[in-house]
């Protein structure tokens, strides 16, 4: 009788422990859905740089440097350090270059800025490439500079022609397949989450090209702007 009543009391024990663990868990759970969402929510707040204004600027330095990224280059980066004097924007210098390789394309890439929110790069090659847009956390931005990017979004049969001075803009979630069917080069630019974003340009290293310098140098640099913007204050 005393230990059918003892085990009895020690099942009801048990049923307490695990409402207990498994309530704590469901609510840590709801707390981090929670601020996700609400982060997600009020992510604009830290965006910086203005669509429509990089977009005039990449039609400017079409316009002023016509098949000629280096003279674009110079003006954008010239343009961006006077018109956002409190954000981080990096010199356009030959040792900040680097290769980038991403679901199947490959081109060189100068990171112009990156922050938590935010990047801002030059990609392309004088070469041509095509590859697998990826799928993104963050609504993406592609002024054309030099040459022509194709792509295609499934069920449509037709493709997309982006020439130099227009956007392909791809919102958060959209893929495509995409083509620098020539030599190309644009101006990117990414708002969202971003580290979200780098493991699609880190994982080629590992699977394929065993180009660790270059890993090394992407995450350095991508790695000393984010934490120095973080240093600004800017997320
Ligand atoms: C930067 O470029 C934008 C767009 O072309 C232009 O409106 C603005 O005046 C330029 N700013 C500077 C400081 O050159």
């Amino acid at each position: 009788m005393s230990t059918k009543h003892s085990s009895a009391l020690h099942e009801t024990q048990l049923f307490g422990y695990w409402f207990i663990t498994w309530g704590r868990r469901l609510f840590i759970l709801v707390v981090a859905i929670a601020t996700l969402r609400w982060l997600d929510h009020i992510k604009h707040r830290w965006y910086v740089f203005d669509p429509e204004l990089l977009h005039e600027l990449a039609q400017s330095a079409v316009s002023t440097y016509p098949n000629n990224p280096r003279g674009m280059i110079t003006h954008i980066v010239t343009n961006l350090t006077e018109t956002y004097p409190a954000t981080q924007i990096l010199l356009n210098t030959d040792k900040e270059w680097v290769f980038n390789n991403a679901g199947g394309a490959m081109g060189a890439m100068y990171i112009i800025h990156a922050s938590i929110t935010e990047y801002l790069i030059i990609f392309g090659t004088p070469l041509g490439t095509e590859g697998h847009s990826g799928l993104h956390t963050a609504d993406d931005y592609f002024y054309i500079l030099v040459g022509e990017e194709w792509a295609l979004r499934p069920g449509s049969l037709e493709m997309e022609r982006y020439t130099p001075g227009t956007v392909n803009l791809m919102q958060r979630g959209v893929v495509k397949q995409y083509k620098m069917h020539e030599g190309c080069f644009a101006l990117e630019y990414a708002r969202g989450w971003i580290p979200l974003m780098l493991p699609f340009g880190f994982l080629d290293t590992f699977t394929s090209t065993l180009d660790f310098p270059t890993l090394y140098n992407t995450v350095r640099i991508t790695a000393r702007e984010m934490l120095g913007n973080l240093f600004i204050a800017k997320i």
